[in-house]
């Protein structure tokens, strides 16, 4: 099965199963705009319980807030996103369709990588076990060749992005002889900037309606609150604030299921520090946040660290996260040092004083910023993408299992009478109410045993508890085990602490040191 294919069943499972509707479904849907179903919110529920506890529990100097979606609109043109929030469009004359051009420039270098690749894979046919591919990448002419002519493109391509010089990208695009895909043609319009916020009217329209934005990142709703928050709770420097909330951007090329949403969610926090600390901070939240997402046991070699070559207009250094999806390595988080961009511009646009005094140095000064940045719905896909696994077992059965870490899993246990008479139910229904406090427990009596395990394995449901004759005699239950489908005899005073060593966030957390 090809990698298309699997991404192409992942999200028909996500629909089948509960997870992910398109929104407005019966309309059509609504582009690049996601619903989550009854599974989908429980999963996700649990990915920001890890991120909140890892983030608020786990760090004496780091608190949480819960800031508006609507700001006040300087806050946007104190952040630089009303005039810098843009992303670079051209449009095909045929088809009419709208595409990002980097991005149109970033899928030809992606083909540059593919050819190479290819002549990498004939030439390792061809020579056998003796085939040295560093050797062989360094001195085939045909190779060379490729590198060369992507490397010009990648470095005017920096250049025009730095310079934000349109024409230049627009002549990149002819140069590289990029086709529309739908028309096949190279019939481009010029190269505009758009801007990604949403926008809307506060306020009737005889009162003078103000217009506002859909907050396109979660972190002004931190900056504008740093006072606030460093004065009520007496912070002293380095101390965090982390936040959970919705952003909205009106995302042209909007891909990849949930990858690329125009309605998300972000999970943020913001380490303030000394000025002249900030590169340390960096380093020292890269390697948290690493250790954060490793810690979930989906394999160290599935991610790594993608450095920028064009920094935003607020950072002085950043990197991404980066995932092996289905469809490739990309971002799932971004780690940036802010400087004191942000609490600078505001504390222009404003005209309020928001700086911090440093009581050991005897100073007052803007604080520092290292960001820590992830999209819930795209951790989402990573993890669901990392837990979707197809199993061919003995006899000629399949099945799909979502081998998804048992803390983040919808429900953690199923209970299962075997059959819907001699008191089975009953007990089951008992077992069912003593762990509802704790776990999201099921309870399903439809169909054979088997089938009824298939349907927990589809969403990932860790333990299976049956309840059988053996049951009303000595009071124990069969528990079936996800991944390894092993059954054993547990009695059923002990399920409970069976459930908490698999399923606690303790467990999670007590890998990351913190
Ligand atoms: N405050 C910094 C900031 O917003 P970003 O790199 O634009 O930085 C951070 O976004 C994270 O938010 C990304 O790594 C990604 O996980 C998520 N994200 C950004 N745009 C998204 C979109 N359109 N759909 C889903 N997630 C998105």
């Amino acid at each position: 099965m090809t990698q298309e294919e699997l991404f192409k069943k992942l999200v028909a499972h996500c629909k089948e199963y509960g997870f992910v509707f398109p929104s407005s479904e019966i309309y059509d849907g609504l582009g690049a705009v996601y619903d989550y179903g009854q599974n989908g919110v429980e999963l996700k529920n649990n990915i920001k319980r890890y991120w909140w506890d890892s983030m608020v529990k786990l760090h004496e100097n780091i608190v949480g807030i819960d800031a508006a979606i609507f700001m006040h609109p300087k806050t946007w043109e104190a952040s630089g996103h009303v005039g810098a929030f843009n992303d670079p469009l051209i449009d095909n004359r045929d088809s009419k369709k709208r595409y990002r051009a980097d991005v149109l420039v970033e899928d030809w270098m992606a083909k540059q990588d593919e050819k190479m690749q290819k002549e990498v894979d004939k030439a390792r046919k061809r020579f056998g076990e003796s085939f040295n591919e560093e050797q062989y990448r360094s001195t085939s002419p045909r190779v060379l060749e490729i590198a060369q002519k992507k490397q010009v493109v990648l470095d005017r391509f920096t250049k025009a992005l730095n310079d934000n010089d349109l024409e230049e990208l627009k002549q990149i695009i002819l140069d590289c002889e990029i086709v529309c895909p739908i028309s096949g043609t190279r019939n481009w319009t010029d190269v505009r900037q758009f801007n990604l916020m949403f926008s809307t009217q506060m306020g009737s329209t005889a009162e003078g309606a103000n217009t506002i934005y859909l907050r396109p990142e979660t972190a002004q709703g931190i900056f504008v609150n740093f006072l606030n928050v460093q004065k009520t709770g007496r912070m002293k420097l380095p101390f965090g604030i982390a936040q959970i909330g919705k952003a909205f951007r009106n995302e042209i090329v909007a891909r990849q299921f949930i990858f690329r949403m125009r309605e998300f969610e972000q999970m943020e926090m913001q380490f303030f520090v000394q000025p002249g600390t900030e590169m340390e901070w960096w380093s020292k939240w890269k390697e948290t946040r690493m250790a954060w997402h490793r810690a979930l046991g989906f394999g160290d070699e599935n991610y790594r660290f993608h450095d920028h070559e064009k920094l935003a207009h607020y950072a002085n250094a950043a990197t991404d996260v980066e995932y092996n999806f289905p469809f490739g390595f990309k971002e799932v988080e971004g780690i940036h040092s802010r400087t004191d961009f942000d609490l600078g511009r505001h504390q222009e646009f404003s005209g309020k004083k928001i700086q911090y005094f440093d009581a050991e140095r005897g100073e007052s000064y803007v604080p520092y910023v290292v960001e820590t940045s992830i999209g819930v719905d795209r951790m989402f896909l990573q993890v669901m993408s990392a837990a979707y696994t197809e199993e061919q077992l003995e006899g000629g059965d399949q099945r799909v299992v979502l081998k998804l870490p048992a803390a983040l899993a919808p429900v953690k246990v199923a209970v299962l009478p075997l059959v819907k008479k001699d008191g089975m139910p009953e007990v089951a229904r008992k077992i069912v109410d003593e762990l509802k406090y704790d776990y999201n427990v099921v309870y399903d009596e439809k169909d054979s045993v088997g089938k009824r395990y298939r349907r927990q394995d589809a969403v990932g449901t860790p333990f299976c508890v049956t309840v059988d004759g053996q049951t009303l005699e000595d009071q124990t239950v069969t528990v079936r085990h996800r991944d390894s489908m092993q059954q054993e005899r547990v009695a059923i005073s002990d399920l409970k602490r069976m459930v908490d060593q698999e399923c606690s966030f303790a467990r999670l957390f007590k890998k990351l040191n913190l």
